[in-house]
């Protein structure tokens, strides 16, 4: 499906944002670990999410779906059933690299195989360690990519210093540390999503942190805990870049999870010159509340080193912002971006390009130079749900027409975005501010 974008007026609204999709994943995993069934409510029915569902079904654990968003999951305390054939992970690294970690250890084989776009995305970073624990993944594609092929086994605790700031590599070990002998430490340069060890915490299983080194004990298992899982802030940045690029514009985005180790994106456009306010309302587990944001004329920025790992999903709708800037946005160390769903730096550059922005590619990062009127174009997603919702923002402040092609895959994190994004242009000229609220209850 394409969409076709104009150049909207300031937004005003107060919205809901669908489940995070990293504690979706996670909310699914340990309670399928945990010996006893747990609720789970708030789910992110997304396309990655619900391949995580589907592998966990096809292991052996009892998924009930009594509404759209919440899940009754039976725990059955680690003990997991062969599944019957190859386990479809869709286009979701953090299903496939978490959930190796997980079977590593189980006493049967699982193939776990993947769309186009996750069949190019390198497994190495977790064959490697999983393989010092004593595990035996084969990759059956070049150069260690998908299809897996997991051979359980006895596992043993190590003590890895991982190379990158990578929440899917130390998630994968520190799963697999759960059925190893003895202890597993995980240590990474910079602090990457914290929410699996906070999930560790919620479901009881202790759990030692000291500064970027996280150790657990082997032979712990969840206790069956409910959970809610709150929005996406990855999710909520494409409204709040639209509000803070615009003079004039107000957004309150409502039950969102405020992470600090996910928020640096509310950081990065306060230094740009958006006034951002946060409220936590809540902590169960994870800190969730409420964003305010006003929009301004935005000046440029840099985003280096330890503040990657916090905003790596949002590099892209933040580069639209440096767009909007005045001034050069330097984003450097985002290397990592390059093996996403797609070549990310590679393809905001040649989109911002087509729509009239000076960038400078570099290998680990971009220059953008913003502030200039952007000019609409046709513009591929690639496949990729970030590229496409980036671009469909993008399109609200450029001249003339936008149109994005290949939009399917934003169902992977963000089924209904179209639709909110169709709301806020029809209210656009409107003297009452749109009130939009994630609909919880419906029924499967
Ligand atoms: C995720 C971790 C990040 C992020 C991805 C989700 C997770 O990937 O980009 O969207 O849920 O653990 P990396 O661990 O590769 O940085």
């Amino acid at each position: 499906m394409d969409w076709l974008i104009r150049k909207a007026p300031a937004l005003k609204c107060e919205l809901e944002v669908p489940g995070d999709k990293s504690i979706s994943h996670r909310s699914v995993m340990l309670a399928s670990l945990a010996d006893g069934p747990c609720v789970v409510r708030g789910f992110l029915p997304g396309e990655d999410c619900l391949s995580t569902m589907e592998a966990f079904r096809a292991c052996g654990v009892e998924i009930e779906r009594p509404a759209h968003t919440t899940l009754i999951i039976h725990g059955t305390g680690g003990r997991f059933k062969a599944p019957a054939s190859a386990v479809d992970c869709g286009n979701s690294g953090t299903t496939m690299r978490l959930l190796s970690g997980l079977l590593a250890s189980q006493p049967f084989q699982t193939r776990l195989t993947g769309d186009a776009s996750l069949s190019k995305r390198p497994m190495k970073r977790i064959i490697d360690p999983l393989s010092l624990m004593g595990a035996h993944i084969h990759a059956e594609g070049p150069q260690d990519r998908p299809p897996l092929r997991v051979e359980g086994g006895a596992l043993r605790g190590i003590d890895y210093i991982s190379p990158v700031a990578s929440a899917q590599i130390k998630s994968a070990i520190l799963l697999a540390g759960l059925f190893a002998s003895g202890q597993t430490s995980v240590t990474e340069p910079h602090l990457s999503r914290d929410h699996t060890e906070r999930m560790f915490e919620y479901f009881g299983i202790p759990l030692k942190r000291e500064g970027l080194k996280v150790t657990i004990q082997g032979g712990s298992r969840p206790q069956p805990r409910d959970f809610r899982v709150p929005g996406d802030v990855s999710s909520a940045a494409f409204w709040l870049v639209a509000a803070a690029a615009h003079p004039g514009a107000r957004l309150r985005v409502n039950r969102v999870g405020l992470n600090p180790s996910r928020t640096g994106l509310l950081g990065t456009l306060a230094r740009m010159g958006a006034r951002v306010r946060e409220f936590e309302h809540s902590n169960s587990g994870e800190p969730f509340g409420t964003i305010e944001i006003e929009g301004t004329s935005l000046k440029a920025t840099r985003i280096m080193g330890k503040e990657i790992p916090n905003v790596i999903d949002e590099l892209p709708i933040l580069s639209v912002a440096a767009a909007l800037a005045d001034g050069t946005t330097v984003i450097s160390d985002a290397a990592e971006l390059r093996i996403k769903e797609t070549d990310r730096l590679a393809a905001i550059a040649s989109h911002l390009k087509a729509m009239g922005v000076p960038v400078v590619e570099k290998a680990d990062g971009l220059e953008i130079t913003g502030g200039q009127p952007l000019r609409g174009a046709k513009l591929d997603s690639l496949g990729d749900h970030r590229i496409a919702m980036a671009f469909a923002i993008a399109g609200l402040f450029a001249e003339g027409e936008t149109v994005i092609t290949g939009t399917e895959c934003v169902n992977t994190s963000y089924p209904g975005f179209y639709d909110v994004l169709q709301k806020i242009t029809a209210a656009g000229h409107s003297q009452t501010p749109l009130i939009i609220r994630q609909d919880e209850e419906s029924a499967e």
